[in-house]
């Protein structure tokens, strides 16, 4: 069975109270549950973690190989700011679909660089939370090839 990880970094275990007119009002716990449901109807496991440390974040990549098909992954501002991250993903081949809630391009111009678009399979803003499952769509259409 295809599996899916659903890997959130910094401050996005906050979803639900944090900035909701950027963010919503959709927690975690929701968008969580709302890709694995998704996940079921299409067939496919859906794995949800969340951490707000940098170094969690590049294990949990590590240990995906050979464990999960492909990653949506939102970094949360490390999206922004690390080589680690990048180079986790490249390091060890993984699918990724970098995902932002909000329209990154639309606000401050230090969230308009990513070091994670460059090794990913594609890139999803500004949906709101509705944008997970949106990726995980384009990730399942990306390795069914
Ligand atoms: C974010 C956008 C980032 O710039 C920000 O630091 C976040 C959330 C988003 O989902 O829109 O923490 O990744």
């Amino acid at each position: 069975m295809t599996s899916i990880l659903v890997l959130n970094g910094p401050n996005l275990n906050l979803l639900g109270t944090r900035q909701p007119e950027i963010y919503g009002h959709t927690t975690l716990a929701d968008v969580e549950e709302m890709c694995r449901v998704h996940g079921a109807k299409r067939g496919v496991d859906v794995v949800c973690k969340q951490s707000n440390h940098e170094g969690e974040l590049v294990t949990w990549i590590h240990q995906a190989r050979g464990v999960h098909d492909g990653i949506v992954f939102n970094a949360g501002a490390y999206t922004h700011t690390s080589v680690a991250l990048m180079d986790a993903i490249k390091g060890t081949d993984a699918k990724v679909v970098e995902l932002h809630i909000s329209n990154v391009h639309a606000r401050e111009a230090f969230r308009h660089h990513s070091y994670i678009s460059p090794v990913a399979v594609g890139v999803m803003a500004g949906f709101g939370t509705r944008g997970y499952t949106l990726a995980i769509d384009a990730l399942l259409g990306h390795l069914e090839g």
